[in-house]
């Protein structure tokens, strides 16, 4: 089995997986709770929370899975992007997971490991597809030939499309993250209520950061208390907006590509009204949408493997190259 950590953000996350790619333990430890208080994630407060959380999660995967180390053959860690000191801590583990045991360790970029969410059992997607991957970090449209490699057809030039959802929340006096409680409250809501113009680039490419600020000005040009009464149409007619673009521009990327099959992958694919606006595209399931070390299993099933010891030197990396 693939014994596989992923600490890139504020999720510290263990799995095991087979190298069929059965999940025999996903575990996630969210500390958004920590950060709920700052209305963000505190890069210093995620690196110590991955710290102590890192090892119970561990144990807690292998007893998940009723294995221990020796059911392991390969180790695997998000190595980037992220957040370099919350990224730091999973590789420093996973080294020496690997190390312990002599044997080889994986590492798996990020996006790597959302589009591979797609390729775990029982509903595994066989390249060629189109894959929207949209997070709290990046809102990309990936033309996938093979497993394990894919292009770049088009990527938002600003803010990602998570992080639309997490400001307009904040807008609105939601919790953070605030993504999934927009999407819950948005379902009271009339989404024609407002129009909430998002700008549209040539080509393939996003762009989010205008969309949160007519959101802005429509909030503030409320009367005191009214904000309150109107909440729920804010939220269904900024959701509709956010989602419009994201399908539109993944339809005219499938035509252009000439692919059949469409992939949607990251937090926000756990979107209710995105899902419901792709029927025909394949969403990963629910519990592998936002971070998590299944995923990252996944992916380093396409992946050369450094051997004992060559990979005690390894770095994380906090963009892309
Ligand atoms: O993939 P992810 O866990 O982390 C990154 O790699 O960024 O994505 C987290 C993002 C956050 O912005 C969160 O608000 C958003 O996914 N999210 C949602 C929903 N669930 C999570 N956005 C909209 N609707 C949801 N149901
Ligand atoms: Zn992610």
């Amino acid at each position: 089995m693939i014994f596989a950590l992923e600490t890139s953000c504020d999720e510290t996350a263990a799995a095991l997986v087979t190298h069929d790619g059965e999940i025999r333990a996903n575990v996630v430890a969210s500390q958004a709770d920590l950060h709920a208080q700052f209305g963000g994630v505190v890069p210093e407060i995620a690196s110590r929370r991955h710290l102590e959380l890192v090892l119970p999660v561990v144990r807690q995967a292998l007893s998940d899975a009723g294995a221990t180390l020796d059911d392991v053959d390969l180790v695997a860690v998000t190595r980037g992007p992220g957040l370099i000191g919350a990224l730091l801590v999973g590789v420093s583990a996973a080294k020496a997971l690997a190390w312990t045991r002599r044997l080889p360790l994986a590492p798996v970029d990020h996006l790597d490991g959302h589009v591979a969410s797609l390729y775990l059992e029982p509903d595994s997607l066989e390249p060629p597809f189109l894959c929207l991957l949209a997070s709290g970090g990046h809102t990309m449209l990936l033309d996938v030939r093979a497993r394990g490699s894919f292009g770049v057809a088009g990527r938002t030039v600003d803010d990602a499309v998570g992080e639309a959802f997490d400001k307009g929340a904040r807008l609105l006096g939601l919790g953070y993250p605030g993504g999934a409680e927009l999407d819950r409250l948005a379902r009271d809501g009339d989404p024609e209520a407002f129009s909430f113009p998002v700008a549209k680039l040539p080509g393939l490419d996003f762009s989010f950061s205008g969309v949160k600020t007519s959101l802005l000005y429509a909030v503030k040009k409320l009367q005191p208390g009214e904000l309150e009464r109107r909440r729920a149409d804010l939220a269904a007619s900024y959701q509709r907006a956010l989602v419009r673009a994201l399908v539109e521009r993944t339809d005219a990327a499938a035509q252009l590509l000439g692919v059949e099959r469409v992939g949607v992958v990251g937090g926000v694919a756990a979107n209710s009204e995105l899902r419901a606006s792709l029927p025909w595209a394949r969403a990963a399931p629910l519990s592998l949408c936002t971070d998590n070390a299944a995923m990252i299993a996944s992916a380093a099933r396409y992946v050369e493997p450094l051997p004992y010891p060559r990979y005690l030197g390894l770095d994380a990396y906090a963009s892309a190259a």
